[in-house]
C-alpha cells in the first residue's frame, strides 16, 4: 500500500485521511522493561507507520528543480568557516591566508590543498570592547531574534518531509543559526553590557512567545525566508557599523561570522525562489505577493517588548524604510531572475504592483515620486537621539 506520509496542516496537526489503525505498529506497550526505559505507565507505546512514504506530485517536481542547486551531501552552499569553542573564543578560518596560500601553492606547481590558518577572537579581547546601553538592547534583541529561529524551521520540517534537497538545506541553514544566539550572548555579557543573568532572564522571556506563520502551502513558507534573511546581513553590517568605534573586536568577530552567514543564507534563498519562479510562474508570483503583502520582521512579533527592539533596531538606521528598500530589491531581482525563462517580453512581477507594496510597508504614499524618495534614503545611525527615547538604559539594567 501506498499513501503519505504523515501530512501535517500549518497548525501542526497531524492528517492522517487514507490511513487506518492497521497501517500502525505500535510497540512498547505498558510493563515493567518499558517502563524503565521512559514510557510512562499506561502508555500505548510508540508507533511505527507501516505504509510507504510517497511523496506528493508537488514535492516531486519542488525536488527535481532543487536538487541541482545544493550539493548532494551537505545541502550547504558552502562549508562553515568559523566556530565558538568552549572557552567562548572565536574561532575563524582566515580566509584571505587560504586565498594567499592556494595561490602560492598554484606557483609552485604544488597541489592545491592549503593549511586552513584560523583566527582566534578570545573573550579577553571582547571585554575590552563596550557597548552604548541603546547598543546593547539592540544585541539583546538581535540575540532573541536569533534565539527563536526555530519558530520558523520547526514548521518548515513538518512541511518539507517530502522534499529531500530542502531537509538537507534547512539542517544545513539551521546549524549555522545554532552558532548565532551564543555569538551575541558573548558579546553583550563579555562586553559587560549586560550580565549572565540578564542575559538569561531575557532568553526565558523570549523563550514563552510562540509565532504561528500566516502561510497555507510549501512554497509560501519557503517564500518567507527569502526576504527575511535578505535584511538580516544589512541589518548586521549596521549594528557592526554602530558598535565599530567603541567596541571593534566585537564588530570583527560578527564581520566575519555571522554577518556573512547571513549573506550567503539570503543568496540560498534566492536561489530557492528563482528556481520555484521558473517551474511555476504564475502560482508563485501570486504566492510571493502573498507572502511580502503580509510581511514584518520577526522581531515585531516575537520579542517581550517588540516597542523597545523596534526603537533600538531604529538607531541602527533600521526601520520600516531601510527593511522596505530590501523588500523591493528583493522582488527586482527575482523578477529579473525569472522574466528571461518567460515568453518574449513577459514580466514575473507585476513591478507597479511591487512598488505599491513596498510604499505600504514604509508608511509612505504610492505614486512613482514617493517611491523614488523611499529607494534614495540612505539609512543612518542615530544612537543618541533613539537613546533618549528608551529613557537611556537597557531594558535589562
Ligand atoms: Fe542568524
Ligand atoms: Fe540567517
Amino acid at each position: 500500500m501506498s499513501a503519505r506520509f504523515l501530512e501535517t496542516d500549518i497548525s501542526g496537526t497531524f492528517l492522517n485521511h487514507s490511513l487506518g489503525p492497521s497501517d500502525f505498529k505500535s510497540f512498547g506497550k505498558v510493563g515493567e522493561r518499558n517502563y524503565l526505559q521512559g514510557l510512562p505507565t499506561g502508555s500505548d507505546g510508540y508507533q511505527v507507520l507501516l505504509a510507504n512514504f510517497e511523496p506528493t506530485e508537488e514535492e516531486k517536481q519542488i525536488e527535481e528543480a532543487l536538487a541541482p542547486l545544493f550539493p548532494h551531501l551537505t545541502g550547504r552552499m558552502k562549508p562553515r568557516n568559523w566556530t565558538i569553542l568552549e572557552d567562548g573564543t572565536f574561532k575563524i578560518e582566515d580566509q584571505s591566508a587560504i586565498r594567499n596560500a592556494q595561490r602560492i601553492a598554484g606557483q609552485e606547481g604544488k597541489p592545491h590543498k592549503a593549511e586552513s590558518p584560523s583566527l582566534y577572537i578570545p573573550p579577553e579581547a571582547l571585554q575590552q570592547d563596550t557597548l552604548s546601553p541603546v547598543m546593547t538592547e539592540a544585541t539583546l534583541s538581535l540575540l532573541g531574534i536569533e534565539a527563536r529561529a526555530d519558530e520558523y524551521t520547526k514548521w518548515a520540517f513538518l512541511l518539507f518531509d517530502g522534499i529531500p534537497t530542502l531537509k538537507r538545506f534547512y539542517h544545513g541553514w539551521d546549524a549555522d543559526e545554532s552558532f548565532h544566539p551564543p555569538a551575541l550572548e558573548l558579546i553583550a555579557v563579555q562586553t559587560r553590557g549586560a550580565t549572565q543573568d540578564q542575559v538569561d532572564r531575557y532568553l526565558e522571556q523570549v523563550s514563552r512567545r510562540r509565532w504561528i506563520p500566516p502561510f497555507r502551502t510549501i512554497r509560501q513558507m519557503l517564500i518567507f525566508p527569502y526576504p527575511q534573511e535578505k535584511t538580516t546581513g544589512p541589518s548586521y553590517g549596521q549594528y557592526i557599523s554602530a558598535i565599530q568605534e567603541t567596541a571593534s573586536n566585537s564588530a570583527g568577530a560578527l564581520k566575519r561570522t555571522v554577518k556573512p552567514d547571513e549573506d550567503t543564507h539570503g543568496v540560498g534563498f534566492e536561489k530557492i525562489i528563482t528556481a520555484l519562479g521558473i517551474l511555476s510562474p504564475k502560482d508563485t508570483a501570486e504566492d510571493i505577493f502573498y507572502v511580502f503583502e503580509r510581511f514584518t520582521m520577526p522581531g515585531d512579533a516575537i520579542l517581550p517588548d517588540p516597542e523597545r527592539a523596534v526603537l533600538s533596531f531604529r538607531a541602527l538606521g533600521i526601520d520600516r524604510r531601510f527593511i522596505a528598500r530590501i523588500l523591493y530589491q528583493c522582488l527586482e531581482t527575482l523578477n529579473n531572475n525569472v522574466s528571461p525563462h518567460l515568453g518574449e517580453g513577459e514580466q514575473f512581477l507585476d513591478m507597479a504592483r511591487a512598488r505599491d507594496l513596498v510604499c505600504f510597508y514604509a508608511k509612505s504614499r504610492t505614486g512613482e515620486k514617493d517611491f523614488q524618495i523611499l529607494m534614495a534614503r540612505n539609512p543612518r545611525i542615530r544612537p543618541n537621539k533613539q537613546l533618549e527615547r528608551i529613557g537611556g538604559k537597557s531594558s535589562s539594567n
